[in-house]
């Protein structure tokens, strides 16, 4: 009692220590005074106080005539050369570019705007107007437009070429994601809905723009990604998006091993329904009178089995069933994404006997 007593005492007393030790440790007191950052470094570096993007994510600082930048790279902003000698920005809406650059940093970057005597803002403004190749200056122009509806002239090998330019810079190279974006594999959306996201992606809180849906991705302007290239590189994301295509006599859908307990509801049904692999059922302990019509397992994509409900296998009313060990086919992989729940199910009449939800 007294050691044990004695021990925590000083184990108390060393963490103290030890803590204080590292709060006044190496007579430092918090580190490095912070170089100020040079005007390269604040256009190719995330703000620490903002969101993952840099403006060199979004605008190069030159580009050749596809639009492609040092790192045939074609990002989703116009290039920033010769910028500064713009007269207005933001289609006519500003006319000093720091009210742009700081348009960006509150919509794009989820920074606070720069004020216009910081070092920070002169430093970056001073690397700005030094991305001039003493060529045109004119202003541009950019609008949000509504996605194409119409995919049926798609080239999708033309849009995977175009993704790995356009939308790598984020998603990575085959859309295999970065820090910046996640990877656009395996989620399912449809050509239309990568479309939506394109043309209006964007801070619903932006003050200038009306149309945005929502997320820190840029939208693309019809300046900046045409119909056409849109459509090819919608109907790219979709095709490696779409439903993984799943083959019977193998186990890689995520529902194979999911077990569904049937309910007793009539004519003594019971039993214990696994998935076995991507187009077998196993049913043990099974228990079933036989009584009723017409009477099979069926399959839905939830507990309603009268809403896309599908037949599994044949009739089974007939014989009895006593602790019975059954084995189910289906009619391809495709059905266990529909396979929510099984039921012994009376077609005739649509009654379940005794049903259960995977899991
Ligand atoms: C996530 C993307 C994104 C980031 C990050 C971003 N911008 Fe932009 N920026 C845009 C978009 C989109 C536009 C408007 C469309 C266009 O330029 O094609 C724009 C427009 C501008 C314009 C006005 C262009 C004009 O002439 O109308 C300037 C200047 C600008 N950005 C500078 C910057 C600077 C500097 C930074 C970094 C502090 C930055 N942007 C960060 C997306 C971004
Ligand atoms: C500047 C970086 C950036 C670029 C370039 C970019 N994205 Fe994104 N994208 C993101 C981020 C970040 C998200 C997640 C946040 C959001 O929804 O805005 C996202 C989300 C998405 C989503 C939604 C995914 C989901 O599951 O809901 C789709 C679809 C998408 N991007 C498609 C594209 C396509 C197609 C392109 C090229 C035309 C592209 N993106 C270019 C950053 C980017």
């Amino acid at each position: 009692m007294l050691i044990q007593a004695t021990l925590k005492w000083s184990t108390t007393l060393l963490l103290a220590c030890l803590l204080a030790a590292c709060g006044g440790g190496g007579g430092s007191d918090g580190g490095t005074p912070s170089q100020p950052l040079t005007g390269a470094q604040l256009f190719s570096q995330a703000d620490p106080a903002g969101n993952q993007f840099s403006c060199s994510t979004c605008h190069a600082t030159s580009e050749n005539a596809q639009g492609l930048d040092a790192q045939q790279l074609h990002r989703p902003a116009h290039s920033l050369l010769n910028a500064t000698r713009r007269n207005a920005f933001y289609n006519g809406t500003f006319s000093e570019v720091i009210d742009a650059v700081n348009n960006c940093r509150v919509d794009w970057m989820d920074a606070s705007p720069y004020v216009s005597d910081s070092n920070d803002w002169l430093a970056l403004e001073e690397y700005l107007a030094g991305l001039s190749d003493s060529g045109d200056a004119t202003e541009i122009a950019f609008n949000q437009v509504a996605a194409v509806s119409d995919f049926s002239a798609a080239d999708i090998s033309a849009g995977h070429d175009l993704f790995n330019q356009t939308c790598a810079t984020c998603h990575g190279q085959n859309a295999a994601g970065t820090g910046l974006a996640r990877t656009l594999v395996g989620s399912v959306l449809s050509a239309q809905q990568v479309a939506n996201k394109v043309r209006n992606s964007g801070p619903t809180t932006s003050s200038y723009f009306t149309n945005l849906s929502g997320g820190n991705m840029p939208f693309w302007s019809e300046q900046r990604l045409s119909d056409q290239e849109l459509v090819d590189i919608a109907s790219y994301v979709e095709s490696i998006n779409g439903p993984q295509s799943f083959s019977c006599n193998a186990s890689d859908h995520p529902k194979v091993g999911q077990v569904a307990m049937l309910s007793t509801l009539s004519h003594n049904v019971s039993g214990r329904v696994e998935i076995i692999d991507n187009c077998t059922i196993e049913v043990t302990e099974f228990n079933y009178d036989g009584g009723g019509p017409d009477v099979l397992f069926y399959g839905a994509p939830s507990s309603d089995y009268t809403q896309g409900g599908f037949a599994i296998g044949d009739i089974i009313n007939g014989p009895m069933y006593n602790n019975d060990t059954l084995r189910l086919s289906l009619a391809n992989a495709q059905q266990l994404d529909q396979l929510a729940g099984i039921s012994v199910w009376c077609r005739d009449f649509s009654v379940s006997f005794g049903d259960g939800l995977f899991n």
